[in-house]
């Protein structure tokens, strides 16, 4: 078997989308999961793009020493040296650089030749290569790319000195034939291909990415670019989850990776909260339902032999259902106990702050399962040092009653409370808080999930909200769900503030 290396753009394309966008305090906590779950290559951010991606490489470098910490760059001297610089205390770095190579990027966002291309390629590589011997090359939309000129350009990167040679599908536009055709071309047509590693980078626009990335392994390459929960661009890019468990359920791919898939779900989850994105709950690996059998028929089946409808065992992938139950009269002690034995580590102040919220949770829930304990971590974290906090919310509402709420907010220590009516009780809610914040503040998505099952269940809650043209995203967990969209909204709005 040959390793296939794992290069994670989370932090890079999947950073990409509008409203997942992460700080740097953020983005070191999720290399650092990155790291422990062993991914090969962290791809943390295009430096060149604004002075927060530049300083969280330099931020993610000093933290990260296992995993290469790498960075996006145009096929642009300035792009190169400025990445250069953001990688300065890497303990292993990579440059990644590149250029379209599809006519339809050449003619049109380049406006010049295959010519002109070629010799441009094959300058960033050298002169990258003056920084670090670690350069891979992208060929943006390679996948629309005819296959004898990406011969071609290939081979002459590879003499420039790139050591891995990416092969993106930038508009998701191949079929897995066609994807791993096209990685079968390259070994056969491109001379030096030994000399590097071929890289996938599938997007899913027509929910192809993994099987393309599968179809790529299968042909040949051995590192695949992914990202947690396929989070990216439009549709998003290949998901880290699938393609690991893919070639882990499959022995015929002939490959293995060194990813820790135990810490799978924990990431997943991370990744979800803060970026503000849900996970799709029939989503593969990380949905909520990806392990729940509900019809009679397959939960006997499960019930006489697991294998019959699964074919991952869940606690592969970090799905362990608690063995020692936790209740109201459960200790700090035992509730760190279950955090550690999820990998989550909280300080003090945190670890107060989810006891808390454990607490209130144990009340009125029977059940306390590891889905509780990720979403009590990660509603911990999203609050610490928030400047505003829901002190109390009550609301009266119900069939032939005009919805009323009154909530008292903690802004900078002070205590105010307003009461206000809605058209229902969340609207009545918002209403109170937009008055006690004295801000203009839209609402443009308002979404509410259960996270596992029972009407006792934590509900999640993402806003969106607008202030003055800009955007910001918050969240929250609770049983209560007029409480978490309070709390949700409340979480947006503190970062206006
Ligand atoms: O999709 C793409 O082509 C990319 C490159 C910049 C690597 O993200
Ligand atoms: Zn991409």
């Amino acid at each position: 078997m040959q390793k296939l290396y794992l290069f994670d753009t989370t932090l890079r394309d999947g950073e990409q989308v509008p409203g997942c966008q992460l700080n740097t305090i953020e983005k070191i906590e999720l290399a650092k999961a990155l790291e422990a779950m062993k991914v090969d290559i962290i791809e943390c951010g295009f430096p060149i793009s604004s002075p927060g991606d530049f300083n969280s490489i330099v931020e993610i470098s000093k933290v990260i020493k296992e995993s290469v910490i790498c960075a996006l760059t145009r096929a642009v001297e300035k792009d190169i040296d400025v990445a250069a610089d953001a990688l300065h205390y890497a303990k292993r770095k990579r440059i990644h650089t590149g250029i379209g190579t599809s006519d339809m990027h050449i003619a049109h966002k380049f406006r010049s030749n295959k010519e002109d291309i070629l010799q441009r390629a094959i300058a960033c590589v050298k002169y990258a290569k003056k920084y670090t011997d670690d350069i891979e090359f992208y060929a943006e939309d390679a996948g629309r790319t005819d296959n004898e000129y990406l011969s071609k350009v290939i081979d002459a990167v590879i003499k420039a000195g790139a050591t891995v040679v990416n092969i993106p599908d930038t508009t998701g536009y191949c079929t897995p034939y066609e994807y791993g055709e096209k990685i079968k071309y390259l070994i056969n047509n491109v001379a030096n291909i030994d000399k590097a590693i071929i890289s996938t980078h599938c997007h899913n626009d027509l929910g192809m990415a993994t099987a393309n990335t599968i179809a790529g392994i299968i042909n040949g390459a051995r590192q695949a670019e992914v990202t947690i929960n396929g989070i990216g661009e439009r549709a998003g890019n290949s998901a880290l989850e699938e393609v690991v468990m893919a070639i882990k359920s499959r022995k015929d791919i002939g490959v293995y990776t060194d990813i820790d898939t135990k810490q799978i779900l924990k990431t997943s989850r991370l990744v979800s909260t803060l970026m503000r994105m849900p996970v799709q709950p029939n989503k593969a690996i990380v949905g909520r339902n990806a392990f729940a059998h509900s019809s009679g028929i397959h939960q006997d089946g499960v019930l006489k032999n697991r294998e019959s409808y699964e074919i991952i065992d869940p606690s592969d992938v970090g799905v362990n259902e608690s063995l020692i139950t936790l209740t109201a009269r459960s200790g700090r002690a035992a509730l760190n106990h279950h955090f550690k034995r999820l990998s989550i580590e909280l300080n003090h102040e945190e670890l107060d702050s989810a006891y808390d919220k454990f607490l209130k949770l144990a009340d009125c829930k029977k059940e306390i399962n590891d889905n509780d304990l990720l979403e009590i971590a990660g509603v911990t974290k999203t609050k610490m040092n928030q400047r505003i906090r829901l002190k109390f919310l009550q609301v009266v509402c119900g069939k032939s009653s005009v919805p009323m709420a009154t909530v008292k907010l903690i802004i900078d220590g002070e205590i105010c409370c307003a009461t206000s009516s809605g058209n229902g009780p969340v609207d009545a809610t918002f209403n109170a808080i937009k008055a006690l914040v004295h801000r203009k503040v839209i609402l443009q998505e308002f979404l509410v999930q259960a996270i596992t099952r029972g009407s006792d269940d934590v509900g999640k809650v993402h806003v969106q909200i607008e202030n003055k043209g800009d955007v910001f995203y918050g969240y929250s967990a609770n049983t209560d769900i007029i409480t978490a969209s309070a709390e949700a909204l409340v979480n947006a709005i503190s970062k206006i503030i």
